[in-house]
This record gives C-alpha cells, sequence and structure tokens, in this order.
C-alpha cells in the first residue's frame, strides 16, 4: 500500500482501490487532495499488473462532498481561476488508460458527482446520495457537471439537479441514468470488487481501446467515431491479446491476456 495522506491506494488482484480520504471533511477536494489524486493516478498508469481502478471515499459518510468549500472564501477569482487551470482530476480519470470505476459510498456532491460522472461506470451504495449543489452557493459546476451530466442523464434531468442543486436518492439516480446500479451498502465493496475483477481479467489491450472508442462516441459525429473504431479495431487485432483470446476460443480453454 502507498500512503500520501489524503489518498490510500492499494494494489490486489490487479484492482487499484484508490481512497480519498478525509472523511472528518467528508472527503472534501482541496487542492492538497487533488494534486495526490493525480500522482496517484499517474503511478498507477505505469504499473501494468493495475488492470481496473477503484475510486471510493473513506467512511460511510461520503464518497466526497464536492469541492472544499472553505478554500473559496478569501479568494481572487484569478486564485481560483489559476487553481483551476492546471492539470484536472477529472479529466485524468476520463483518460486514464484502463477502466475506472467509480464506488459511490455516501455523498457524492459538486465535485465528487463530477468525478463519479468522469468514471466509466458508478455503483452506489442504496445510502448514496448525488446532486449538484452548486447554485446554492452562488456557483456553477466546474469539474464538468454541466457537459458530463447532461450527456449522462438526458438535458431535462440534468437542468433539474443544476438548477434546484437537489440532492437525489440512489434509487432516483439509478432511474435517470446517472448510476448504473444500487446495491444494500453493506454489499458494495463486494459487489464492486466481484465487477472489477471480471473486467480485470479481458484484455487490458481491449478495454484501453473499447474507453478510447467509447470517448470517441462523445466528442465525434457518428461518421467519425466509426472511422476512429475501425483504426482502433486494427489496433486490436494486430496484438498478441488478439492471438491469446482467438487460440483460448478455439482450444477451449480461458484466455490469459498480458496486455500486448
Ligand atoms: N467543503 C469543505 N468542508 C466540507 C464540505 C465541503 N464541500 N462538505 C463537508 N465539509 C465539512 C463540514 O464543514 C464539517 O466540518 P467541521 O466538522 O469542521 O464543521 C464536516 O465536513 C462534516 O460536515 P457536516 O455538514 O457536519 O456533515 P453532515 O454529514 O451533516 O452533512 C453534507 C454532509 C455533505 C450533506 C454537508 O457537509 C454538505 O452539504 N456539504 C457541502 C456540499 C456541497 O455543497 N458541495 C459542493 C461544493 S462546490
Amino acid at each position: 500500500m502507498t500512503e500520501s495522506s489524503n489518498v490510500l491506494v492499494t494494489v490486489r488482484d490487479r484492482i487499484a482501490l484508490l481512497v480519498i480520504n478525509r472523511p472528518e471533511k467528508r472527503n472534501a477536494l482541496d487542492a492538497a487532495t487533488r494534486r495526490q489524486i493525480l500522482t496517484a493516478l499517474d503511478s498507477l498508469k505505469s504499473k501494468a499488473e493495475v488492470r481496473v481502478v477503484v475510486i471510493t471515499g473513506a467512511g460511510d459518510k461520503a464518497f466526497v462532498a464536492g469541492a472544499d468549500i472553505a478554500e473559496f472564501e478569501g479568494r481572487t477569482p484569478v486564485q481560483q481561476y489559476e487553481s483551476m487551470s492546471g492539470p484536472s482530476i477529472f479529466d485524468a480519470v476520463e483518460r486514464f488508460p484502463r477502466p475506472v470505476i467509480a464506488m459511490i459510498n455516501g455523498f457524492a456532491l459538486g465535485g465528487g458527482c463530477e468525478l463519479a460522472l468522469a468514471c466509466d461506470i458508478r455503483i452506489a451504495a442504496d445510502s448514496a446520495r448525488l446532486g449538484q449543489p452548486e447554485v446554492n452557493l452562488g456557483i456553477i459546476p466546474g469539474g464538468g457537471g454541466t457537459q458530463r451530466l447532461p450527456r449522462l442523464v438526458g438535458t431535462g434531468a440534468a437542468y433539474r439537479l443544476l438548477f434546484t442543486g437537489d440532492i437525489i436518492g440512489a434509487e432516483e439516480a439509478l432511474r435517470i441514468g446517472l448510476v448504473d446500479e444500487v446495491v444494500p451498502a453493506a454489499k458494495l465493496e463486494e459487489q464492486v470488487m466481484t465487477l472489477a475483477a471480471s473486467i480485470a481479467e479481458k484484455s487490458p489491450v481491449a478495454l484501453q481501446l473499447i474507453k478510447e472508442a467509447v470517448r470517441a462516441s462523445l466528442r465525434s459525429p457518428l461518421d467519425e467515431g466509426l472511422r476512429q473504431e475501425r483504426g482502433l479495431f486494427g489496433v486490436a487485432f494486430a496484438s498478441e491479446d488478439k492471438v491469446e483470446g482467438v487460440a483460448a476460443f478455439l482450444a477451449k480453454r480461458k484466455p490469459d491476456f498480458k496486455g500486448r
């Protein structure tokens, strides 16, 4: 386990668990925590044995309760602009070259909801609560909430959350498509780890290329996305993992993917 004060990372069985660790502040994202998340992701990126990343919050109250509001006080607009101009944790998660699962164990508000939105799959405890309450502070989301939320849940449901700042329960989040699955809080880690383990067995090459292709679908017109998919298919087809996958299927055995 590597440990910096606000972020804990454990790697076991090809799954990295990244825990945001400020439970006394409901895991709010201050500058130090954001820096440590970036450092942790950077380090995980270079570890070939890591096939899936799971992000969660410490304790049983919060995934992440948003940006650290205390840091807003007394900050000039220029200082705030500078703090948001560096590398973004949201982009780093979205671009991370392996699947990233949000294990939403409690409040996911503001930047916490946006962090979950940047992940590839969102699994929530039945006790989780999500929302974009920035409007209550007289500000707007700054970590992709106005962009990723409407793409995921549609414009109407996104406007409702963004305009009202309402905090919704896990079941409603499931109904609007903000989370992909809701599980009993006591089973959250077990079920997320089962999902992560099933993904960790797949070809890392294919996982990375799938992620790239799906990201292209969010950014490109259909024709361009299809063109990119064909190019990425060609890369997968040239991989050792493809040789192994096809050989294993034909030999009726389990493939052993190496990520090459
Ligand atoms: N930034 C800074 N500190 C935060 C925080 C945030 N986003 N969210 C919680 N905290 C701090 C509280 O100030 C409190 O600190 P204190 O013990 O020093 O007073 C501590 O975390 C516990 O929070 P508390 O409000 O007492 O816990 P709760 O369980 O009753 O409520 C929340 C939890 C998440 C509903 C509530 O803290 C909240 O509404 N947080 C702000 C959410 C938000 O607006 N996020 C968007 C930011 S842009």
